[in-house]
């Protein structure tokens, strides 16, 4: 059903290398580009706000830098019945007169793509119905409706889908966690050599990617299961991309912890297959300039899916700016390089410190323009951070040689041509800020 590629992975040394997927059908080779009602809406959902969104994609430009799924989340169906007829979900009249198909053709007209929600449990998160038993239906139901992104939640689960064992998860989310990161081992837990793949939840999250592929219609696959049941090791053989925490908040003290989780991850990361540190939250909340565009450039580096998360109409034009980096876009849709930027020096921390409020700072990357080199200040104040050539591993890869030399280096924030540049930046970065460079040709 799924052809299996081995891919050069440019995860670090330490990491194992990981096996890509063929989609079946085609689709998801690159991170997923788009919006999503969730973060900005909650279960206040409606077309109105699905079509201001998509309107938005495109007058703000976002289509035409690659945006392209408008994904309804949670809430957007009747609550307590199906049809009793047909069986299917039926869309809320209230909030979608036209029904889900109506508003899937508006967004089709618009030229962009059209994603949906459901749980693999018996209700969605907020308690409306939801797939697990009825897969095929459901399955056959969004197809028909032109559907073309399934995110698929984990909420009630039923008790004869439970897994064995507790699938920890470093945040806290699942499972008992030590202070190092690591998860405590106790009665719940499975053994070393246990196979995740045969899980309950891996189980319950193939059943739809069956019924979606079995469709006469390539609909992405999104797994939500907030990286439970080591998804790592299965999401590739089974979704496009996969949770790998709980749910994301618009707070940097959040966004941290998830880049601190992601970077010991990123092994499973290549074309075909995406950790999905979760949707964005530029735009919303407090966060400062600096936070938001950190959290951006370290989404887009890690390969995650870009789903934006934010009332469109209503966002600064700073803050779209950051959500159409052109060198970072560039990064995350590489078709020449699959693999995830990577840590190549924690800085605040000794290497391979799990710490969520001071991930890795420094990072490095392959793409066709070039290496990307990101350095992140986790302080709470202003800080230097020195990026030195011959520490980074792409670039010592790229050109056979240690201890630098000098190199073509573009700023991705200002897009500012530096010329060649000998031994590396030193540069003072705000607290929560990233700089960002593309280091090209040597000179
Ligand atoms: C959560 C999910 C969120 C959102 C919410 C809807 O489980 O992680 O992203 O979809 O459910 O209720």
């Amino acid at each position: 059903m799924l052809v299996s590629i081995a891919l050069i992975t440019t995860a670090l040394a330490v990491l194992p290398s990981t096996h890509a997927l063929v989609r079946k059908n085609g689709i998801g080779k690159l991170p997923a580009l788009g919006w999503n009602s969730w973060n900005a809406f909650s279960c206040g959902v409606d077309e109105d706000k699905i079509m201001t969104a998509a309107n938005e994609m495109i007058s703000l430009g976002l289509r035409d830098v690659g945006y392209n799924y408008v994904n309804i989340d949670d809430c957007w169906s009747i609550k307590d019945a199906r049809d009793n007829v047909t069986g299917q979900i039926v869309p809320d009249p209230a909030k979608f007169p036209s029904g889900i198909k109506g508003t899937a053709d508006k967004i089709h007209a618009l030229g962009l793509k059209a994603g949906i929600y459901s749980s693999a449990g018996t209700e969605t998160c907020g308690g409306y119905p939801a797939s697990i038993g009825v897969e095929e239906l459901d399955a056959a139901t969004f197809a028909a409706w032109g559907i073309d992104y399934l995110k698929y939640d984990n909420c009630y689960v039923p008790s004869n889908w439970t897994d064995r064992y507790i699938g920890c998860v470093p945040d806290g989310t699942n499972g008992a966690v030590l202070a190092n990161g690591t998860c405590a081992v106790d009665n719940t837990t499975a053994p070393a050599t246990y196979d995740w793949s045969t899980s309950n939840t891996a189980k319950r999250y193939r059943i739809m990617r069956d019924a979606l592929l079995a469709q006469n219609r390539k609909i992405l696959y999104s797994l939500c299961e907030w990286g439970q049941a080591a998804v790592p090791t299965w999401g590739n053989a089974t979704g496009n991309s996969w949770r790998v925490t709980g749910d994301i908040t618009a707070s940097w003290p959040r966004i941290a912890q998830i880049l601190n989780e992601n970077s010991f991850l990123l092994h499973a990361v290549d074309f075909w297959g995406h950790n999905d540190a979760d949707m964005l939250e530029v735009g919303n909340g407090n966060m400062t300039r600096e936070e938001s565009r950190s959290h951006f450039a370290f989404w887009a580096a890690t390969k995650s899916p870009l789903i934006i998360g934010t009332a469109l109409d209503l966002l600064p034009a700073e803050l779209l700016g950051i959500l159409k980096n052109g060198y970072l876009l560039a990064f995350s849709q590489d078709g020449s390089f699959g693999g995830p930027a990577t840590p190549y020096k924690w800085g605040t921390n000794p290497d391979w410190t799990f710490d969520a409020l001071h991930p890795a700072e420094y990072w490095s990357g392959l793409s066709e323009k070039g290496t990307l080199v990101l350095a992140l200040n986790t302080w709470n104040v202003t800080a230097n951070r020195e990026i030195v050539w011959s520490e980074v591993p792409h670039l010592e890869t790229k050109h056979h040689e240690r201890g630098g030399g000098a190199f073509e280096v573009t700023d991705i924030w200002t897009g500012e041509d530096l010329g060649c540049v000998q031994h590396g930046l030193n540069r003072s970065v705000n607290s929560h800020d990233t700089i960002g460079f593309l280091v090209g040709n040597s000179c």
